[in-house]
């Protein structure tokens, strides 16, 4: 929960700057009241709906609910890391960080600033020999790929020559040790001692990560030969499963179109990018990770996943399907024939073509039910079954009841199997909804409409520290219902307890999810109440809360006693009982 850089210095940042200042230099903000608006640079409105408070120093969108602080500002416009954000602005404001007086931490970064200046040496070097008169067969296979002069350029292509030692003799004539050669990953220990290049003989793709600083590299053979690719080993700063393809060159577009097409290879980014679709990135050959998608996820909610015709393509389709829709996004599939991808879809077929199939492409639903019924038999109870436990593991991570039973409703006219049997599966996978499952607090904490109470409350101790255990000594943050207020009071009381200060913009560095920081700001641009009808506000607010709380102490009793009947519990039974009678005497 606490952020690794101290917070005394993340205040002391905050302290330092204008969020109203920091804002107008990006767009064009207007006085309005106590606070400044503008047009919202996070989607797109006629009005504006966008507000920035210079006196709680945090921004907050009415239209699309985007808010934060400064550092979130800059995460956001810039699409920057918190980190890089608390550095950018503690240069802005020349407050020191501790990395430059923490050596261990100065060496890491120092040892990944050598690998990026490493990497880029080692580029110019391959691209200039891809460029040499000898060349002249590498260039023709590239073209025959068609690839054109310019995007070997803005893709930075290079090539690693036949000679064992070409690079590791470039990068020593720079100066570079072979200790480093080898932590960048660009060489290899020989047996009979000494080194060699890692990469001899191949096509070389520059990785870059989403900043464009080069990472790694991909060397593709130029003939049939095996292994096809051979890339970087993982290094300090690169690591496969965290990265994807081209998204340094695409992320404007994919934020603009809100859509990423996701393809597997180097050339099935290339190729699609060079002929104008240009919201594409590449997996590099894997089912996508979880730290892949959260980096899509900072760009757009819609993905199309076209991945190789093949059974290693359709697995990886699969899987990352599960995780795609796990993470909330909205994804669909552009199946491909066997042994058929992008690259050569576009160089086959045109542009056109691969665009229709992603503007037509289909729900997880078709592509997953079509490739079940090719594997089994549907007209078997057995084949039924495995068909419908498969599609239920991927239904039932959508959080949406609507859309669980949308599919559900499909699957059983599909597969011409009556709906109830489907639900009867659909329920044994999901926990929590029969009444056997209910945690010690019994809070289902609801994610969507927020108590106003709870609302209020917030905004109260937020402007009001005494406030806080003035109302702490009546609730706990487990009476709060919603899991974003729940913590948002826990971590003001935690705070509070060790004698921090809470100021909102301060106070959001301490969640990770967006949408408790969201609240915050969301109840900071709340009306203001007087003194008098503030008092009022607060005692009705803990009535309201104490009210629900005895609701949700009585309906989760309620399950209790349900389940002790089923089981047949006596003893348990009649304590519950009890219990439930003395709930309703003090009851509302
Ligand atoms: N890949 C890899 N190592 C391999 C094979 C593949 O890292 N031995 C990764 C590469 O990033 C490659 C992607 O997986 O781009 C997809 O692999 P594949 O479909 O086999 O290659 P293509 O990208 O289609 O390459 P090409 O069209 O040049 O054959
Ligand atoms: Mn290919």
């Amino acid at each position: 929960m606490a952020p690794r850089i101290p917070e005394n210095l993340l205040e002391d940042i905050l302290g330092r700057l204008d969020i109203v200042e920091l804002i107008s230099g990006y767009i064009p903000l207007k006085k309005a009241g106590g606070n400044f608006k503008a047009n919202c640079p996070f989607h797109q409105e006629k009005t504006a709906s966008f507000m920035v408070s210079p006196e709680r120093q945090i921004y907050h969108c009415f239209g699309c609910g985007e808010s934060g602080n400064a550092f979130k500002f800059l995460m956001r416009h810039e699409r920057m890391e918190f980190p890089e954000a608390v550095e950018a602005l503690a240069k802005k404001t020349g407050v020191i960080l501790p990395e430059h007086d923490n050596p261990e931490a100065q060496r890491a970064a120092s040892l990944s600033n050598q690998i990026y200046k490493i990497n880029e040496l080692a580029a110019t070097f391959y691209q200039s020999n891809l460029q040499a008169g000898a060349a002249q067969g590498s260039r023709d296979y590239l073209l025959n790929r068609g690839i054109k002069p310019e995007t070997i350029k803005e893709f930075n292509l290079g090539l690693a020559t036949s000679g064992w030692d070409s690079l590791i003799n470039f990068l020593r004539s720079k100066g570079v040790p072979l200790s480093f050669m080898e932590k960048a990953g660009l060489i290899l220990p020989k047996d009979a001692g000494g080194y060699c290049d890692r990469f001899r003989n191949r096509i070389i793709f520059a990785v870059f990560d989403i900043r464009g600083r080069i990472i790694g590299f991909g060397a593709r053979v130029m003939d049939n030969s095996l292994p096809k690719y051979i890339n970087s080993p993982e290094t300090p700063v690169y690591v496969k499963g965290k990265n994807l393809f081209g998204l340094n060159l695409s992320k404007d577009f994919i934020r603009d179109s809100d859509c990423a097409v996701i393809v597997e290879g180097y050339l099935d980014f290339m190729i699609p990018y060079q002929e104008g679709i240009k919201n594409v990135v590449a997996s590099q050959g894997t089912a996508l990770t979880l730290e892949q998608i959260k980096l899509i996820k900072r760009y757009t909610h819609n993905v199309v996943m076209i991945f190789d015709g093949d059974t290693a393509g359709q697995i990886a389709t699969l899987r990352s399907l599960d995780i795609l829709i796990d993470e909330g996004i909205n994804v669909k599939i552009v199946p491909l024939p066997k042994g058929m991808d992008p690259d050569e879809l576009v160089r086959q077929q045109g542009p056109a073509s691969l665009k229709s199939k992603i503007e037509h492409a289909g729900s997880f639903f078709d592509y997953k039910l079509e490739l079940l019924k090719s594997r089994y038999d549907i007209n078997d109870a057995h084949g039924k079954s495995k068909i419908v436990s498969e599609m239920l593991s991927t239904i039932n991570k959508f959080d949406n009841a609507i859309l669980r039973g949308e599919y559900t409703k499909r699957l059983s006219e599909e597969i011409n199997l009556p709906e109830h049997y489907i639900l009867e599966e659909l329920n044994k996978l999901r926990p929590g909804v029969s009444f056997q499952k209910t945690d010690q607090a019994g809070l289902q904490k609801k994610q969507s409409e927020i108590n106003p109470a709870e609302k209020l409350l917030i905004k109260f101790m937020l402007e009001e520290k005494d406030l806080i255990a003035k109302i702490m000594q009546e609730l706990s943050p487990s009476d709060f219902q919603d899991i974003r207020t729940a913590k948002i009071v826990s971590v003001m009381q935690e705070l509070v307890l060790q004698g921090k200060n809470i100021q909102p913009s301060l106070l959001m560095n301490y969640f990770s999810e967006d949408d408790a920081s969201q609240l915050v700001c969301e109840t900071m641009f709340m009306p203001d109440l007087s003194e008098q009808e503030k008092e009022k506000a607060v005692s009705d607010c803990i009535t309201r809360i104490k009210v629900n709380r005895l609701k949700s102490r009585r309906e989760h009793l309620h399950l209790e006693i349900k389940n002790a009947q089923l089981s047949g519990d006596e003893q348990k039974l009649n304590s519950l009982v009890r219990e439930f009678h003395n709930l309703i005497k003090k009851g509302d």
